[in-house]
This record gives structure tokens, C-alpha cells and sequence, in this order.
């Protein structure tokens, strides 16, 4: 069922590839270079944990032009986004409320994704073959169990929608797809200012209504139902163009130990966070040198991840079996010394919860690029596992498709992405709001 091997992809691949570096050129000549890449010829991977654990390497948003660009991005309200605030009060009773809201049991969050991804995937027309954009898939159910869990009654249709629209409006302009478009997520906000009181879970007391609000948005109804719709595609995808991989999680669906390590090679090998950044708040010695203060440190996830690994290239299951995360260069959820994900106990689970509900449907083929960024979204065809009819055709079809769009797809953001760095440097969002004092 999964897709025949890629062939080379000749002038289209040559085109996108030049379209890209032309784009990283015009990003850092209007965003400015800035930062220390890390790992790099002067950091290793020992440095890299080292420097990401240090407890200078802790500053989240001042004094970084780059924030500039994801507050941009994460608007509105990016000043009471958890990933965003420094460390003092305000950051830990945000960070106290996000754990309260995520401490469910294992049994209960995965019964709950279980049954949010069961009522999507009914809505579906019951049809021998649907071709879905995974992430679009995914969105609805992961906008209902947030809702859920933030405000412990089932999610209406309109705040579905409405969590719907901003989640994808975010994800999109931060692929440069499309550009943001603040009047859709600012309905999100309006919705949930006017709900404050319904949420059952003490929020942060130091923040107005409509931080409170903000900050909801910011945690749950964008980084939450984002960051799982994204891992969800890219687990998809890849069970869907790795045939065997798939053939036995479906004959052995109760193999948990499998699918967890089928979870952890797609969160190694498509790591969520391009680069995280951090800035430094004292000198750092580490590898016989000195960041200084003040400095940006550009964590980069797929390096990273692909270093101290044999043929990072290949998704490859099976690596796990012999292998503890804990002892290779595997951080899909960050550092714990340094503001890890409070996702990480509650993700995984849901996404096998997800994950099966899928599987016990359809059978899953794809013939499309799979990177980092996902820019197209997941195109995926979700099949009755009782049809006979043949997939060569469709699957021919949404490759040569793929290969166009990705041409279309490159130009546009160029123009796309260049503007809004653009626009995001002119505005200032956060030197602005620094410098006023805050
Ligand atoms: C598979 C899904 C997810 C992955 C792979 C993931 C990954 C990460 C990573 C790598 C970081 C640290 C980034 C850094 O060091 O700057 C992070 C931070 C964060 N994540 Fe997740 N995440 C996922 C799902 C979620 C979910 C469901 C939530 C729900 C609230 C969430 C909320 C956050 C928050 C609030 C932070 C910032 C933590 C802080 O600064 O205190 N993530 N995530």
C-alpha cells in the first residue's frame, strides 16, 4: 500500500532548491544574521546539551531581533505566550497552570483522543479512497481535545471552528504559505475573554482578562493543537510511505512497544522545532571558550538529532529496539533543564491513541516529499483496506502534482516570507514592548 521508492526529481527539485537559497538569502539580509549556531565546527553534541542546560542559556525573548519575527507570527498577545515570557513570577504561574491543565492520567487522555479522533474520522465520506491533507485531518481533533481538557466540557462546534481557523492561520504564516491575518484569531480571543470564568483550572492571577485569555490561546488553542497536528502528519506520512512499517502495526495493533517506536524514529527524524533560541544572561564557558552575554544561541533540533545516529537518513523504526532515548542525541520535547515541553508526558500517548483510531479505518498511501516543514500539509490517501482498485494511478497523479505545487509553493513563500520579516522588523512588537518598561 505505501508509495513506490521517489525517483530523482529533476528540474522541478532543481528550481525549488534554488528558490529556497535564494529565499534564506533575502531572510537574512532583511531579518539580519544573528546568533551562534549550535551544534557547529565550534560546538558539539556534548556542548550542545551543556550550553542548552546552562542556567545562562535561559532568556526567551529580550534582546533577540529574531523574537521580533515569532512574536510576530504568534500574535496575539505573544508577551503572555508561555514559550515566550522570562523567568519570574508571571512565566511560573503560567507554567503552574499549563502542568495543572496537563496532569491527566495516561488512561484518560488517551480515551479522550480516542474518542475526539473517533468523532472526526466519522464525519468523513465513507468512499474506497479520500485523499485528506493529514494536517487538516488532524486539526479538529486535536482543537476538541484541548478544549476539553482546558475547559472540561465537550467542545461545541463554533469553538471547534474557531480554534480551527486560528491554529491553521498561525501554522501557515509561519510557513509562509500565507500571510497572518489577525481579524481570524482575534475572534478566538474574543471567545475565550468572554469564557475566562468557565475555565475550571485557577489561571494565572497576575494577568488581566485578556492576558488570561492570550495566554489560553497562546498554550492550548495554538502551540497545542499546532505542534500535534504537525507530529501527527509526519507520523502518518511516514507509516503511509513505509509499507512494512505499517503491515505490522496493523497486524499487531496492541503492540505498543512498536508503536512507540515507531512515535519516537518519526519525532528523531522530523523534529517539530526547526531552531529554538535562547539568550544568554552571563558569560558561558563551555568547549574551551566563551559565549558571551547577551548572546542568541540557535539550538538546532535536526542536527542535532541526526548526529550520534547510524544512517540518520532512513526512518528506521526498528533503531529503538535496542537503543534508550535517554542515552542518544533525542530531545524531542527540549532540555529538561532548560523549559521542556509540559506536553511530554501527555503527547505521546495520544498520538498512539490517534494514531490506532486512524489505522483501524484505512489503509494509508502517499507518494509526496516528506521534509522537515511539511509545507503541503500531508496529502495522503485514506483507503478501505477491502479495495481492490488499484493505487498506481492516484499515486502518480499526487506526485507529479506534488512537484508542481512545490514550485508554486517555493515562490510563494519567497514573497510571503520576505514581506512578513519585513513587517515584523518595521513593527518591533517585542524591542517595543522592552524598551516601554514591561
Ligand atoms: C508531539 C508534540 C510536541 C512536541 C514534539 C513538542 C516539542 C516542544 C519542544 C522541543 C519544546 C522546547 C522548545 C525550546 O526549548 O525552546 C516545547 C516547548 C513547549 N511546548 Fe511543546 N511540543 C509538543 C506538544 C505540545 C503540546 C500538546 C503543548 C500543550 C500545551 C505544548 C506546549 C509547550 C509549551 C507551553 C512550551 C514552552 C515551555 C516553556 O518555555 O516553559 N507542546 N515543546
Amino acid at each position: 500500500m505505501a508509495a513506490p521508492e521517489r525517483d530523482s526529481r529533476g528540474v522541478e527539485a532543481v528550481i525549488t532548491a534554488k528558490v529556497v537559497a535564494l529565499r534564506e538569502r533575502i531572510f537574512a539580509r532583511v531579518n539580519g544574521e544573528e546568533g551562534i549556531p549550535v551544534p557547529s565546527e565550534r560546538f558539539d553534541a556534548a556542548a550542545f546539551r551543556e550550553l542548552y542546560a546552562s542556567p545562562a542559556a535561559h532568556g526567551r525573548s529580550e534582546g533577540a531581533g529574531l523574537s521580533d519575527l515569532f512574536w510576530y507570527w504568534l500574535a496575539p498577545g505573544p508577551q503572555v505566550h508561555q514559550e515566550h515570557l522570562e523567568a519570574g513570577p508571571r512565566y511560573d504561574q503560567a507554567a503552574r497552570t499549563s502542568r495543572h491543565v496537563l496532569a491527566v492520567p495516561k488512561p484518560q487522555i488517551e480515551e479522550l483522543s480516542r474518542r475526539c479522533a473517533a468523532r472526526v474520522l466519522d464525519e468523513l465520506p465513507r468512499k474506497e479512497m479520500t485523499e485528506v491533507r493529514l494536517r487538516d485531518l488532524m486539526m479538529p481533533i486535536w482543537a476538541e481535545v484541548y478544549y476539553e481538557l482546558v475547559f472540561q466540557e465537550s467542545c461545541p462546534r463554533h469553538a471547534r471552528n474557531l480554534i480551527v481557523a486560528n491554529a491553521d492561520d498561525v501554522v501557515t504564516s509561519l510557513k509562509a504559505t500565507g500571510l497572518r491575518h489577525m481579524r481570524t484569531r482575534d475572534r478566538l480571543t474574543d471567545y475565550l475573554r468572554r469564557r475566562i470564568d468557565d475555565v475550571p483550572v485557577e489561571l494565572p492571577e497576575l494577568f488581566t482578562r485578556d492576558e488570561k485569555a492570550w495566554y489560553l490561546q497562546g498554550a492550548f488553542f495554538n502551540t497545542a493543537v499546532v505542534q500535534m497536528s504537525e507530529a501527527m502528519t509526519h507520523l502518518l506520512l511516514a507509516v503511509a510511505q513505509h509499507e512494512k512499517v505499517q503491515d505490522r502495526l496493523v497486524r499487531e495493533p496492541a503492540d505498543d512497544d512498536y508503536l512507540d517506536r515507531v512515535i519516537n524514529e518519526a519525532l528523531r527524524a522530523f523534529p517539530l522545532f526547526g531552531i529554538a533560541h535562547r539568550i544568554t544572561t552571563e558569560d558561558i564557558r563551555v568547549s574551551g571558550t566563551t559565549v558571551h552575554s547577551g548572546s542568541v544561541l540557535l539550538f538546532n533540533y535536526a542536527a542535532y538529532q541526526n548526529s550520534g545516529f547510524e544512517r540518520p537518513e532512513q526512518f528506521d523504526p526498528d533503531r529503538w529496539e535496542h537503543l534508550s532515548p535517554k542515552d542518544t542525541t533525542f530531545i524531542p520535547f527540549g532540555v529538561t533543564a532548560n523549559r521542556a515541553c509540559p506536553a511530554r508526558g501527555v503527547a505521546p500517548v495520544s498520538m498512539r491513541a490517534v494514531a490506532r483510531e486512524v489505522l483501524r479505518r484505512f489503509a494509508l498511501a502517499s507518494s509526496v516529499s516528506h521534509t522537515r516543514s511539511i509545507p503541503h500539509r500531508g496529502p495522503c490517501l485514506l483507503v478501505d483496506r477491502k479495495t481492490e482498485t488499484s493505487l498506481r494511478e492516484p499515486l502518480a497523479r499526487m506526485r507529479r502534482r506534488d512537484r508542481r505545487e512545490d514550485i508554486t509553493r517555493s515562490l510563494t513563500q519567497l514573497v510571503l516570507g520576505t514581506y512578513m520579516v519585513w513587517d515584523a522588523r518595521r513593527r518591533r512588537m517585542c524591542g517595543n514592548y522592552f524598551e516601554g518598561g514591561a
